[in-house]
């Protein structure tokens, strides 16, 4: 089965609007809904923000039968021709506050892990088209990092940039990865820009919300017509 995660309540609103044939599934920490999304099953929740809420939500949804994951949300723009409403859409995704360089290891790379954790070729493939069609903005295919930081300055977009080459910021997407990558899970992450990640971030992310949280709507249910 299908899986959608959104961060955030604006993120899967839209969605959870549109889901028929609705159950509610409660887990300690997070709700699962499962039910139809244009004819589609699918497991669709509100995963919190950050890592751990990301990869907790993510195993509760393998263990209730899902098969490939799709995480859509908001993020910062790295690539310095990312503006807000843009779309990233995955190549890999990395973990940027992990340092365990101490030990010898690579900035961002948990001991014994990827260093970087690939999306799905035929779930990107399937994003890039559908985000294609949303009128206006610039698709880009790129590295998502994730963090446990909101990223407001510009000295945090450079070590994104050059450091790992990120096109955007956000907190949940290489967590999901992580956990989908342990169970051969493919996954995609699609982000649309709701700020660029410099002092403005948090003006910008509050303001533009409700734009890019349709963004993400018509991207996903684009993909679902497709799959
Ligand atoms: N999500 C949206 N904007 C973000 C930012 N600037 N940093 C981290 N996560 C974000």
């Amino acid at each position: 089965m299908l899986a959608i995660i959104g961060a955030m309540d604006e993120e899967i609103e839209l969605l959870l609007g549109d889901l028929r044939e609705r159950e509610d599934l409660s887990f300690p920490g997070v709700t699962l809904h499962r039910g139809a999304l244009d004819g589609v099953p699918v497991l669709l929740t509100r995963g919190g923000i950050g890592k751990v809420n990301a990869a907790m939500t993510t195993t509760y949804l393998l263990m209730q039968g899902a098969t490939r994951v799709i995480f859509t949300g908001v993020a910062g723009g790295v690539h310095p021709e990312l503006r807000v409403g843009d779309i990233v859409v995955s190549t890999d995704c990395v973990q940027h506050d992990v340092d365990v360089t101490a030990l010898g290891y690579a900035v961002g790379t948990v001991p014994g892990e990827l260093p970087a954790w690939p999306a799905d070729d035929t779930l990107r493939a399937v994003a890039l088209e559908a985000a294609r069609d949303v009128e206006g903005v610039r698709v880009l295919d790129g590295r998502v990092a994730s963090g446990d930081q909101f990223i407001a300055s510009r000295e945090g977009v450079t070590r994104l940039w050059t450091g790992f080459g990120a096109a955007c910021a956000e907190m949940e997407g290489a967590a999901v990865a992580q956990v989908c990558a342990k169970a051969g899970v493919p996954f995609v992450v699609i982000r649309s820009v709701s700020d660029t990640a410099d002092h403005d971030a948090k003006v910008d992310y509050r303001e533009f919300m409700p734009l890019v949280a349709r963004h993400a709507k018509q991207v996903v249910r684009g993909m679902l017509a497709r799959l």
